[in-house]
C-alpha cells in the first residue's frame, strides 16, 4: 500500500481519512468543521467535484511518489488536491453547470476561482499557508498562459504542477454538462499535446506511463 494511502473497501474510501492528517492536528475543530462545510458545498453545487477531487488526490498521490516528493510536500499535496475547487463556492452553480459555451463575464468569474479558494483557506486555516499557494495556483500552466497570475515553469510550485496534470485527466475523463468524457486514449493524447506548454513535462511523462502502466487503479 502506497504510504499514507486511505484505507477502506475501496480504493478512494469515503474520502474522510484525510481530517485525519497530522497537518490538521493544530487547526481548531470550529474551522475544520468550516473547510468541511465548504466542499460540502461545492459538492451540491457541482456533483462532479465530489468523485473529481478524491480521484485527484488518489492520482495526485501516486504520482508524487513516484516523482519522489518529499513528505511534507506530499501532505501539501494530497490536502491542497482534495480543496483544490474550494474557491467554486463564489461561482454560481448555472456557471458550473451550464451546457453551453461560458460567456466573457462567466470566464471571468471561473477565473477567480483559485484566488477566492486561497483567500478562504487562508481565512479559514492560516497555519496551512502552503496549501493555499498550490490552490492559487492549480490552473497555471508550465508556458505561462494560465492563470490567476501567468506564472511558469518552476515558478509554480511543483505540487501545483502535479495537481494541473492529473486535474485535467480526471476532468477530460468525466462526463461535464457540455461534453462527454473522452477516451483514455484520447486523454492521454491531450496531455502528451500539452507537454512544455500547458503542463510540466516530467510530471506529464511519467504520469502518462504509470496510466499505461494500469498504475492508477481508480482510473
Ligand atoms: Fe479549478
Amino acid at each position: 500500500m502506497i504510504s499514507g494511502a486511505q484505507p477502506g473497501n475501496s480504493v478512494l474510501g469515503n474520502g474522510a481519512w484525510i481530517y485525519s492528517r497530522p497537518e490538521f492536528d493544530q487547526v481548531p475543530p470550529s474551522r475544520l468543521w468550516t473547510i468541511k462545510l465548504l466542499n460540502e458545498v461545492i459538492e451540491h453545487k457541482d456533483g462532479y467535484t465530489i468523485g473529481h477531487c478524491q480521484r485527484v488526490r488518489h492520482y495526485a498521490q501516486i504520482l508524487g511518489e513516484v516523482l519522489g516528493l518529499e513528505s511534507e510536500r506530499l501532505g501539501n499535496l494530497l490536502i491542497a488536491g482534495t480543496f483544490h475547487d474550494i474557491g467554486k463556492v463564489g461561482v454560481l452553480a448555472r456557471i458550473l453547470n451550464k451546457r453551453g459555451p461560458l460567456d466573457h463575464l462567466e470566464w471571468q468569474i471561473i477565473y477567480a476561482h483559485p484566488m477566492l479558494g486561497r483567500e478562504l483557506w487562508e481565512g479559514t486555516v492560516p497555519k496551512l499557508s502552503a496549501m493555499a499557494r498550490i490552490i492559487h495556483q492549480h490552473h497555471e500552466r508550465w508556458d505561462g498562459q494560465g492563470y490567476p497570475q501567468g506564472l511558469a515553469g518552476d515558478q509554480i510550485r511543483p505540487e501545483a504542477r502535479i495537481l494541473s496534470v492529473v486535474d485535467a485527466y480526471d476532468a477530460m475523463m468525466t462526463d461535464r454538462p457540455y461534453r462527454r468524457a473522452l477516451s483514455a486514449g484520447k486523454a492521454l493524447r491531450e496531455l502528451q499535446d500539452g507537454i512544455g506548454s500547458q503542463f510540466d513535462p516530467e510530471a506529464t511523462q511519467v504520469f502518462i506511463e504509470l496510466v499505461e502502466g494500469k498504475q492508477l487503479r481508480a482510473a
